[in-house]
């Protein structure tokens, strides 16, 4: 049997983290013959270590035949040793009349803080997702503040997007989600990526060609998708959970095991493709296989697709501007 591999969660007793840690030690993300050994790491304070250890009662009492071992840790030091793969999902969320200056200093030092361990103490070939919001600037963050490790295992976390826009599509055409191929979703993790489905086919045919309305794409589809985070804390009172779990299970899956040629969306840093500068961590479609990824290029931009992407890229150059003096 396969030798555990070492899987830190970050945020691990907040509501992402309940959605999570249960689908990774039951096999979900990495395999059904993987045996994981959890490294959930929370903050120091006393009722979020509690919690913490609440649900590690709640793993053991699953008896995950996969989970060789779990352990909670307040400091980033001990949580990240060894790690093979790291699920940055704890951070501070924009609260009512935060200012934005105030967010990115918070996160910035949450962010350099984990990049450093992870420098410091993690598998030279760990694996790292952020979820933790804003996404794409505290994996930049975080990828910057850990020179030894390969910049291109910091990932922000897309895939939510991506699998909104799949299901808004597959309810439009009103074909089953699984048939439908090569969607991409470019720049940020915020209302102003850019969902394209230019290239997308469901059985090899172009789903632009099966309803050509440019309407619906600019005047509902893509803001449907954008703002579908606050449509959801509208309706349910809390942010997204088990969706944002569910995406990071399918992003680290796929990173780990391959897509087999399939396009998903992962925020990677940028190699410089579609004029991207070279490292913001920009949302782009990839393929994985061999546990790693390629950016899909040569794809043809249009320019309401280039429209878009411009004022994607120019929010996310703006954030990283704003954390530059923290680095
Ligand atoms: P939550 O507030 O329920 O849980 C966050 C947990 O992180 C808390 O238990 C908190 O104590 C912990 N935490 C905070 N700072 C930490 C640190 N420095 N080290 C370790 N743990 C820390 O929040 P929830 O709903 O689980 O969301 C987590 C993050 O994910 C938020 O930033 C949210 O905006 C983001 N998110 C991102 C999505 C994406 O698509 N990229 C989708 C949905 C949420």
């Amino acid at each position: 049997s396969k030798k555990p591999v070492r899987v830190a969660v970050t945020g691990a007793a907040g509501q992402i983290g309940y959605a999570l840690l249960f689908r990774i030690a039951s096999g979900e993300m990495l395999g059904k013959d993987q045996p994981v050994i959890l490294q959930l790491l929370e903050i120091p304070d006393e009722k979020a270590q509690k919690a913490l250890k609440g649900v590690m009662m709640e793993l053991d009492d699953c008896a995950f035949p996969l989970l060789a071992g779990m352990e909670a840790h307040s400091d980033p030091m001990t949580a990240f040793k060894d790690t093979d793969y790291a699920l940055l999902v704890g951070s501070r969320p924009r609260g009512p009349g935060m200012e934005r200056a105030e967010l990115l200093a918070i996160n910035g030092a949450i962010f350099t803080a984990q990049g450093k361990a992870l420098n410091a103490v993690a598998s030279r070939n760990v694996k790292v997702l952020v979820v933790g919001n804003p996404a794409n600037t505290n994996a930049y963050i975080a990828m910057k503040s850990a020179p030894d490790l390969p910049a291109r295992n910091f990932t922000a976390m897309l895939r939510l997007d991506h699998n909104r826009a799949l299901s808004q599509l597959a309810a439009k055409t009103g074909q089953p989600v699984a048939s439908i191929k090569n969607l991409a979703v470019w720049g940020n993790h915020s209302p102003t990526m850019y969902a394209d489905y230019r290239f997308a086919t469901i059985d090899g045919a172009s789903v632009k060609d099966m309803f050509n309305d440019h309407a619906w794409n600019k005047d509902v589809f893509l803001p449907t998708v954008g703002k579908r985070g606050a449509a959801i804390i509208e309706a349910r009172g809390l942010s997204s959970a088990a969706s944002a779990a569910n995406a990071a299970i399918d992003h680290m899956r796929d990173w780990a095991l391959g897509t087999g040629g399939a396009w998903v969306t992962m925020g990677v840093p940028s190699n410089g493709a579609y004029g991207i500068p070279k490292e913001v961590m920009f949302g782009y479609p990839v393929t994985c296989s061999g546990g790693d990824y390629q950016i899909v290029e040569g794809l043809p931009i249009d320019a309401f697709s280039q429209e878009c992407i411009n004022k994607t890229l120019a929010e996310l150059q703006g954030e990283q501007d704003g954390v530059r003096h923290l680095l």
